[in-house]
């Protein structure tokens, strides 16, 4: 919540504004630079994000022997009755096309006697999965965009900008107040303005997830009255790294494709006994079982063990991991690695249409930000990277059409927000949002149930009531602002779906129901 008039601020003015410099912006920065002049703005370093994090790879149909019927039915199969089916059929067939544009800007991913090298990932039926530099798939294709992005004349680039909220007027979005922390608060304009900026894992205390992904796009749509869908489907990943001490990073689900097992504390294989697929199950199966063995083993995390896969193939396939884990000296070809769940993947977000556009005029959104329908009620690994090329590439060709139709200069706007906000005084922001994180981790993380979600509900209630109305001047606040209420909308869409489906599973509603609840679940700000 921020004060602000915008004829005593900075302006710029620009055909696009886009906001997220992962994969999913830059991707959509491309196309709609053809048509105008595009600016991008990232709250940290330009490369700081998802994207570049990513290990697995990108699921894409290229194989001789893949079809695309295996791959559209292994998302369908994952997304359990939720995925909208042409969204589906319509991002695996175009993946191939991305793909090789993606190549043919430069990136490298990795071959085998000169032909792409694939692996297999949980619930997928083939090994489609290609990645770059073995573990650091992000990496290659997020270098190779900006790399290319800084040879285009149209768009320029703001790191360190954070986006404290939308513009609209007239029922549109016309830019975006930012901050930077020696410029202060500066207004952009825009003729069309798009959200790219990734998930929500900060919300919870266990996550893969870079420190920008802290929802703020979502909760920047919602405040500008676009409609929000299927927030109660957060991934866990199942195998994060647990050493105390060390940041979450992933141990990518692709060392299990390429044959590394689940141990328990005792050393026993458990995966077999939960479902026939085994370690390569889907990812909620994968992740519930670990926490089975962790409670019957009542120990703090479960094991992967990797040490009959020779070395040499470990540290080639996986020189991220190794060298992470090394680096707490363990040898993982000598060595199991301790493992554990931790949150990964926001499925919902801000709802669109097959072109990328909200329900709000000249405001689109691509990327793990976006609902698109691709992943129904459960993610299949290395499919977001694919959505995000997919759509955002979509996305940057609505815009350019838009901006063909629209040659006028960009509109600015006498807008002046005065919010009844008071100053925060004595307000220890870290221990909220350590608080908040410990209990959307206890109460709105793998497994629910109707007590501890509504306990969780009032509870951020409560402390929403004296942040909300406070008036900050940083991005740690603005981001614990949108945290709580993303985390409130988590909750109560988990609370309303009284059944078990995908990656949301009630411990009280152990079933999945068809019959009230093969439907999405949506929200909207009411406007007076
Ligand atoms: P991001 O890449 O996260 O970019 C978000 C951008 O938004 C950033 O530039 C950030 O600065 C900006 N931003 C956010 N808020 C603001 C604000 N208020 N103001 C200004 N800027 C803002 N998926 C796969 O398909 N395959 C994989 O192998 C894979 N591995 C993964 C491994 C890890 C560890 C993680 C965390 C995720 C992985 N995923 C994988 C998921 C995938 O990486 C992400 O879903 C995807 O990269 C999201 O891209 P994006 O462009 O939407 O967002
Ligand atoms: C992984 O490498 O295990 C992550 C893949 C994904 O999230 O798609």
């Amino acid at each position: 919540m921020t004060d602000f008039n915008t004829a005593q601020l900075p302006q710029i003015n620009t055909d696009v504004l886009i906001i997220g410099s992962g994969i999913a912006g830059l991707t959509a920065a491309l196309e709609a630079s053809r048509e105008g002049r595009v600016l991008i703005v990232s709250k940290d370093k330009l490369s700081e994000n998802n994207t570049m994090h990513a290990q697995g790879g990108i699921a894409v149909v290229l194989a001789h022997d893949d079809s695309f019927d295996s791959h559209i039915n292994d998302t369908l199969d994952a997304g359990q009755g939720l995925c909208e089916p042409t969204v589906v059929e319509e991002v695996v067939k175009e993946g191939p096309k991305r793909i090789k544009t993606l190549i043919g800007l430069g990136t490298c991913f990795d071959r085998e006697d000169g032909q792409l090298a694939f692996t297999v990932e949980g619930g997928h039926s083939y090994p489609r999965i290609i990645h770059g530099k073995g573990d650091s798939t992000g990496m290659v294709v997020e270098e190779a965009l900006l790399n290319f992005i800084k040879t285009c004349s149209n768009i320029s680039t703001l790191e360190h900008y954070f986006a404290v909220d939308l513009l609209t007027t007239d029922g549109h979005c016309c830019g975006a107040i930012v901050w930077h922390r020696h410029k202060g608060k500066m207004v952009i304009w825009a003729k069309e303005t798009l959200l790219a900026t990734g998930g929500c894992g900060h919300v919870y205390r266990e996550t893969t997830n870079s420190d920008v992904a802290t929802g703020d796009g979502v909760a920047m749509a919602y405040r500008a009255g676009a409609t929000l869908r299927d927030l109660e489907f957060v991934q866990f990943h199942p195998t994060t790294l647990y050493i105390a001490g060390a940041a979450r990073s992933l141990a990518t689900e692709a060392l299990r494709g390429e044959g590394a097992l689940l141990i328990n504390k005792e050393g026993k294989r458990f995966m077999p006994d939960y479902h026939p697929m085994a370690e390569l199950a889907p990812r909620d199966v994968v992740s519930r079982s670990i926490v089975r063995e962790m409670q019957s083993t009542e120990y703090t995390h479960v094991y992967l063990d990797a040490r009959h896969i020779p070395k040499k193939r470990l540290k080639m396939r996986f020189p991220k991991i190794w060298s992470i884990c090394a680096s707490f000296h363990i040898d993982i070809s000598k060595e199991t690695i301790p493992v554990r769940p931790s949150a990964h993947y926001m499925i919902g977000g801000v709802k669109v249409d097959k072109k990328g556009r909200t329900d709000v005029a000249c405001l689109y959104a691509c990327g793990e930000t976006a609902s698109t329908g691709l992943h129904g009620a459960n993610r299949l690994g290395s499919n977001s990277l694919l959505e995000c090329l997919v759509y955002g590439h979509r996305v940057g060709m609505t815009i350019a059409d838009a901006l063909r139709r629209n040659r006028n200069e960009t509109k600015t706007y006498p807008l002046k927000v005065m919010v009844k906000a008071r100053r925060q005084r004595g307000l220890n922001l870290g221990d909220i949002r350590y608080a908040l994180k410990s209990l959307m981790w206890r109460d709105v993380g793998l497994e629910r149930n109707e007590q501890h979600l509504k306990e969780a509900s009032e509870e951020i209630g409560h402390w929403s009531e004296y942040i909300m109305d406070k008036e900050f001047h940083s991005p740690y606040g603005w981001e614990l602002q949108n945290m709580l209420f993303l985390s409130r909308l988590i909750t109560d869409s988990a609370l309303e779906r009284k059944e078990t489906r995908g990656v949301h599973y009630r411990s009280d509603f152990p079933d999945r129901n068809d019959k009230d609840w093969k439907r999405h679940i949506t929200v909207r700000r009411v406007t007076s």
